[in-house]
This record gives C-alpha cells, sequence and structure tokens, in this order.
C-alpha cells in the first residue's frame, strides 16, 4: 500500500462529508472501511463488518479475519464529534478486546495492541500508513505458532505419506490375510460406487488419506461419534486396524502431532459451531492440496461461498412458490446436491427450513453425493452436526452417497431402468438405490468445471462417461452447429445429468463455469434449454479474467480464480408440449 491510496481515503472522504446530510460515523466509516480494507488484501485478510465477538453481544464495526477465520484485530469507527479517550475507556470496562484495537473517528485515530497505545492524527499521512500497517501487521502468537505448524506438516507430510505406502505394501507382500480381506471388500464397494475402474493403488490412497485426517476431524469436532459411525469410515477403518495400531500408529504419525495439536487448540476456541465449520473446510483445503494438488485440480476442490449458496436456496425458495405453489420446507419436495464438497448448500440448508419441517425433510427429502473421500467425510459431519445443533439431536444423515454421481444413472428419464447399476451389499449401496428412486425436485450445487484441465500436457484428464456422453451427443451436440462439437466439460455433464434427473418437473439451480452463456460450442445447449425449461434466470457475474478487461488476477472472483463464473436458474413446469 502507498500514501497514493491514503490520498485517497482524504478525498474520498471529503467528497462524502460534502455531500452528506449528517457527519456522523454511519455516513463517514465507508471511507476508513475500504481504506483499511485494501491494506488487509494485500495480506489475503478480510475486514467482515459487523462480526458478533464470540461469546458476547458486542458487535465492532469490523473485524480483520484471515481464510481459517482466526481473528487478528478490531475496528471502530467513531464520529468526528465523540471524544476517542471516552470510547476507549468505555471500551475497557466491557471489556472489549484490545489485543489489536483500531479506533479513528476520521480525525484522529488509536491503536491499542495490548499494553502499547499509539494516537496519530489522521491527516498526518505517514503516521496513518505506519498505524495502519502496523494494525494489520499483528498476529497473534497462538495464530504464528499454528501457521508454522501448518508449515511444517506441509514439509513433513510427503516423507509420512511415503511411510504409509511402503507398510500398505509390505502387507500385500507378508501376505497379511486379514488386511486382503477387508480391502478386497471394500474395493468392492468403490467399483460399484465410485468408478468401475479403480485399482487398488486408489484404495491404498483413500486409506492413507482416512488415516491422515481422522484425527483433525477428532480435533475439531471434539468427542463427537459422527465419523466413526459412517459406513464408509467404518469400511476404511476396519483396513487400517489389520496393520496400523498401537505404537506403530503413534510413531508413524509423530511428527504429524504438532500439527494435529495446534489444530485442537485452535477448534478448543471457537464455541460458535458455523466457525469450527468454516475452520475445518480451510484446514482441509489446505491439507489436500498440499496432499494432492492433482485431484484438488480435477475434482474442483474449491467450496461455495455462503452468500452464493444462501441466495440459490432462497432464488429456488421463490422459484418453487412461483411456479409449483410450493416451498423447499413441503413435503414430496426432494432436494439434491449432487456435488456436495463439505456439504455447504445442504447444512446452510438445515438452517433455512423452519425446525417443524425439519426432521422429516432431513429423514427423507434431503439428498447429496461426493465422489472424493475427504469431502464425503467433511459434508458428513458438517451437516450431521448442524442438525444436532439445531435439533439438539444427533440423528445420522442417511441420504448422503459416497458416488459419482454421474455413474448414478438408475434414477434417470430416459434409463427405464429401476437402479440395476449397483449391487445390494455394503450400506452405501443401499443408500444410492434409495436416491434413485426418489422423485428429485430441485437439484442445487457448485459441480465442478475444469474443462480439459488448464495444461494440455497434463494427464490428468477427466474419465468420460458413456451414457452421459452419449445423451450429450444426442441433444446438445445434435442441436449445435458449432464446428467444434465436444462440450464434455464436467459442469456440462452435471447439467445434462440433472436435466434427466428432474425429468417431468422440478427446479435446477447451479453455480459454474459462465462458458454456457456466450460460447460457441454451447448453442445447442442453449438450445435444449429453451426447448425443455419454462424460465430461465442466469445471474452473470461477469468475473471471466481473460474476456472482461477491467479486471485482471483473481480479486475479482468470488472463486479466487478467473474463469468467469455464473448462476442459472432452470424450471420445468411440465406444461410444455
Ligand atoms: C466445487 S465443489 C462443491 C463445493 C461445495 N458446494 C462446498 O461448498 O463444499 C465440487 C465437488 O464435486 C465433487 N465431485 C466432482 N466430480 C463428482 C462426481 N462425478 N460425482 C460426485 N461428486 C463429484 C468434488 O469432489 C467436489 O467436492
Amino acid at each position: 500500500m502507498s500514501i497514493a491510496r491514503i490520498n485517497q481515503y482524504y478525498k474520498d472522504l471529503e467528497r462524502i462529508k460534502s455531500r452528506a446530510t449528517t457527519q456522523n460515523e454511519l455516513a463517514i466509516k465507508s471511507a476508513f472501511k475500504n481504506l483499511l480494507n485494501d491494506y488487509c488484501r494485500t495480506k489475503d485478510l478480510e475486514l467482515i463488518e459487523e462480526q458478533t465477538i464470540i461469546g458476547s453481544a458486542k458487535r465492532p464495526d469490523g473485524v480483520v479475519v484471515d481464510a481459517f477465520k482466526f481473528r487478528y484485530g478490531y475496528w471502530e469507527a467513531k464520529d468526528a464529534s465523540d471524544d476517542i479517550e471516552k470510547e476507549i475507556i468505555e471500551k475497557q470496562r466491557i471489556n472489549y478486546p484490545m489485543f489489536n484495537f483500531l479506533i479513528e473517528n476520521s480525525l484522529q485515530a488509536v491503536l491499542i495492541q495490548g499494553e502499547s497505545k499509539e494516537k496519530i492524527d489522521i491527516t498526518d499521512k505517514q503516521a496513518l500508513h505506519q498505524v495502519i500497517s502496523k494494525f494489520i501487521a499483528y498476529e497473534r502468537i497462538e495464530i504464528k505458532e499454528f501457521k508454522q505448524a501448518i508449515t511444517q506438516f506441509q514439509i513433513d507430510l510427503p516423507q509420512i505419506i511415503e511411510v504409509l505406502r511402503e507398510m500398505i505394501a509390505k502387507q500385500n507382500e507378508n501376505k497379511n490375510t486379514e488386511f486382503a480381506k477387508a480391502r478386497t471388500d471394500f474395493f468392492a464397494i468403490c467399483q460399484e460406487a465410485i468408478n468401475p475402474n479403480i485399482s487398488l493403488a486408489d484404495i491404498d490412497e483413500m486409506l492413507i488419506q482416512h488415516i491422515l485426517t481422522e484425527d483433525i476431524f477428532k480435533a475439531v469436532f471434539d468427542d463427537e461419534v459422527f465419523h466413526e459411525e459412517n459406513n464408509i469410515a467404518k469400511a476404511l477403518k476396519k483396513i487400517e486396524k489389520t496393520f496400523f495400531s498401537g505404537d506403530v500408529k503413534r510413531q508413524t504419525l509423530a511428527a504429524s502431532r504438532p500439527y494435529y495439536a495446534q489444530i485442537k487448540a485452535r477448534a478448543t476456541e471457537m464455541q460458535d459451531y458455523t466457525q469450527k465449520q468454516e475452520f475445518l473446510k480451510g484446514i482441509y483445503e489446505n491439507f489436500y492440496k498440499a496432499y494432492n494438488p492433482k485431484a484438488a485440480d480435477t475434482l474442483g476442490i474449491i467450496y461455495t461461498p455462503k452468500e452464493i449458496v444462501n441466495f440459490m436456496l432462497e432464488s429456488t425458495d421463490y422459484l418453487l412458490e412461483k411456479h409449483f405453489g410450493k416451498t423447499l420446507s413441503d413435503k414430496n419436495v426432494h432436494i439434491l446436491d449432487p456435488a456436495t464438497g463439505t456439504g455447504t448448500f445442504i447444512t446452510d440448508l438445515l438452517n433455512f427450513l423452519p425446525k417443524q419441517d425439519l426432521e422429516y425433510k432431513y429423514k427423507n427429502e434431503i439428498h447429496a453425493n461426493e465422489v472424493a473421500i475427504l469431502p464425503y467425510y467433511i459434508a458428513n459431519l458438517n451437516i450431521e452436526y448442524t442438525y444436532k445443533n439445531r435439533m439438539k439431536e444427533y440423528v445420522e444423515f442417511k441420504n448422503l452417497c459416497w458416488v459419482d454421481t454421474l455413474d448414478s444413472t438408475g434414477g434417470l428419464a430416459y434409463s427405464g431402468k429401476q437402479n440395476d447399476a449397483f449391487g445390494v451389499t455394503a450400506e452405501n449401496t443401499q443408500r444410492i438405490k434409495n436416491q434413485n428412486e426418489q422423485k428429485i425436485s430441485v437439484i442445487i450445487g457448485n459441480p465442478p468445471y475444469n474443462a480439459n484441465q488448464q495444461n494440455e500436457n497434463d494427464n490428468n484428464k477427466n474419465r468420460t462417461y458413456r451414457e452421459i456422453d452419449q445423451r450429450i451427443k444426442d441433444t446438445y451436440i445434435k442441436e449445435s452447429t458449432a464446428q467444434k462439437t465436444k462440450v464434455y466439460d464436467m459442469y456440462a455433464r452435471f447439467y445434462r445429468w440433472a436435466m434427466d434427473r428432474v425429468a417431468e418437473k422440478g427446479i435446477i439451480a447451479f453455480v459454474t463455469n459462465r462458458s454456457f452463456i456466450d460460447s460457441k460450442t454451447f448453442d445447442g445447449f442453449r438450445k435444449i434449454i429453451e426447448r425443455d425449461f419454462d424460465e430461465c434466470i442466469i445471474i452473470d457475474t461477469k468475473s471471466d479474467v481473460r474476456a472482461n478487461p477491467k479486471i485482471s488476477g483473481t480479486k475479482n472472483n468470488v472463486f479466487g480464480i478467473q474463469t468467469g463464473v455464473a448462476l442459472m436458474f432452470l424450471v420445468k413446469t411440465g406444461k410444455k408440449p
């Protein structure tokens, strides 16, 4: 940040003061807020307004947070006629946190960091620059230690993974029969639910992820049983127990102990359950990117911002009422998130529905799918935790399937087959069958949308999907006049799947890549929408960095990516001929 930005602040302040009818804090604080936030962003921090301080009713004007939602400092805005010293005394009286506290009234600013206090005249550019820089540079010792533990874990992780891989290989060499049996059983589940071509090496990787993360989950949601109850977690635990317990486990994971301890310590500070969930997401993203950056890329690991999720749920509720005279809380309105990730849409939905309808909806009419083991675990934890928090009772969420949605074609309109793609053994299989038997009215979510990978040399290509790709050929591509007729992006596949899944009536609400709006290859896709749907609402966030000369970098996009993002709501009433 530079003095030029401070000059901009003075100009903003002057303009607001000259135009506002009142000079109170509400009218003028936006200038300082914008200045402060610009400073925050240089350190990947964000200034969030009006957040309650946990465990109290106090609401500072702004709190500085990082991606883990850790709080770095508080900001208070006062108006020019307020006496700052008196305000500070009052704040001290009510035990306002002062470890890093900035208060200003557009004339003066005071920075308090524990015992130290510094007062400046706001018109002194250099002093203002220094005070703000000091404010955003402040890091509590616990946060510093946490970050160090994370960095160290990322350094140690490859070594730990290598040791685990060797151990697993030894079980094969030594003909550990218990291990072989548990692994074969799990292998069968995976072939059915995830991918018929899945390999034993893939199973071993899942096992490693399971081993490395179970302590993270325990640390964040201490003493909760959710994870242990889950059918997939149980199956992996069964394999784990055949070779990895007691001293062997303790010694192998010794290097990661400080990391788990740090997570536990930070999670214990969070009494607010939504904060815990957000924290877990941050940890998960961090872990997964370190563990397997390629998979993070293929599966589209980024989770959906709460504001978008909330907007999509409310809009879907509105459209349901408008077109069908129903709402999300009504019976017989089955809702599915087919790429649930960490479960944000479902947890938000659980908070959105009226309490009296929740138990029935949760047990019967809310469904979610996820293909990757870690987000699946996290979704399971988040969903069950949210339900327990609201209803004060733990109920297993039986409608979460560990499955490749695009392979799960038994419930699609054209298929005519009654779920025969899946066998009958495991609980997960039963869950998939159950989902496929339901008439789904609402499909909502944020499916992955990495077309063919940014780097063509990358052999991390997405796999093909015989049935869905054929449907795309018979519809989107058939209707297309474009030369290049390959529309096999993951998100196009998810749209195809969803369009076939809602069958005669329903709503699809997705946030995806925006390329379907104007790209030539999507002309057939657009024609099908016009032909099959009664209403289509698109919100283009204009965030395609390559196409929009006014923006650059990754800061203009809610997902921190360069690809443009759009929301689309599709309504099918069944009235079209
Ligand atoms: C963009 S993320 C969804 C984020 C989610 N809304 C959240 O807030 O956490 C897409 C998710 O879809 C999952 N996914 C990708 N392909 C899938 C498939 N074929 N079937 C089911 N899930 C899939 C990925 O593993 C990833 O978790």
